[in-house]
């Protein structure tokens, strides 16, 4: 049985799966618009995604009318830059650093982050700070927010189906923090989601709807914030 030729072994009734190379999971963009519901930003507010893969995450960010720089150590067909985001230098000083990072570098990437601006908000997993070697950061950078999600996202639900599910949480810094509030987050509704998925899926250039069919426009401008407005 070749490491690279089978993607899955069978232990028990559960299945283990390889990690995906760079560990690559898009993130569900209900996962990204419950932190857009939960921050608030104006439309506008410039974003740095420095690991932003395939988009999935900086598609959301975009519908809700937010700047967003995308960038990723793979060339994607999304990003427009390709770079090792701890090498990296900013060309702009982004508000915010939002990204889901690959685990392996969660804590390299949440240093680096704070290095750039004092807001980053990152999605980790939940049990990200049960860990000895975390709490000097913590300490020294304690986040305004840890906000559990209220559901367990599927980061590869098309090629793996409902397994495996994640609990994640976003820990958000904005600006330097005393206390670390709690804050449990409600999963948006499908109402919520519609125009927002198919938003993302016409930008990314999935089977959604043409976006000119879903607005009732044809001859809308592309900004984002513009879209903001008229996806509400
Ligand atoms: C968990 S995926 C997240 C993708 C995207 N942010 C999303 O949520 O859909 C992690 C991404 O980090 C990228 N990556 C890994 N190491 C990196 C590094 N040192 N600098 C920049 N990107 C990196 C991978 O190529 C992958 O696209």
């Amino acid at each position: 049985m070749g490491i690279h030729t089978v993607a899955s072994a069978i232990v028990g009734a559960q299945k283990t799966w390889e990690r995906k190379p760079a560990d690559f999971y898009p993130t569900p963009y209900d996962a990204t618009q419950v932190l857009m519901d939960f921050l608030q930003l104006r439309a506008g507010t410039t974003v740095w995604e420095p690991a932003a893969g395939d988009g999935d995450m900086a598609a959301v960010m975009e519908a809700n009318g937010l700047d967003v720089w995308a960038t990723d150590m793979r060339q994607t067909a999304f990003c427009e830059g390709c770079s090792n985001f701890m090498l990296s230098r900013q060309p702009v000083s982004p508000e915010w650093v939002i990204t889901n990072p690959p685990f392996k570098l969660s804590v390299e990437f949440i240093g680096h982050a704070l290095s750039i601006t004092p807001n980053v908000a990152m999605l980790l997993k939940s049990q990200f700070w049960h860990a000895r070697s975390r709490i000097e950061m913590f300490e020294r950078n304690p986040p305004s927010y840890v906000c559990p999600l209220t559901w367990r996202p599927s980061f590869l639900e098309k090629e793996r189906g409902k397994s495996p599910l994640m609990d994640v949480i976003w820990v958000v810094w904005k600006g330097p923090a005393n206390v670390t509030e709690f804050v449990p987050l409600r999963r948006p509704t499908k109402d919520r989601m519609a125009d927002i998925t198919a938003f993302c899926d016409r930008r990314l250039g999935r089977n959604g709807a043409d976006l000119d069919d879903i607005l009732g426009t044809s001859s809308l401008s592309t900004n984002s914030g513009e879209l903001h407005d008229i996806l509400g």
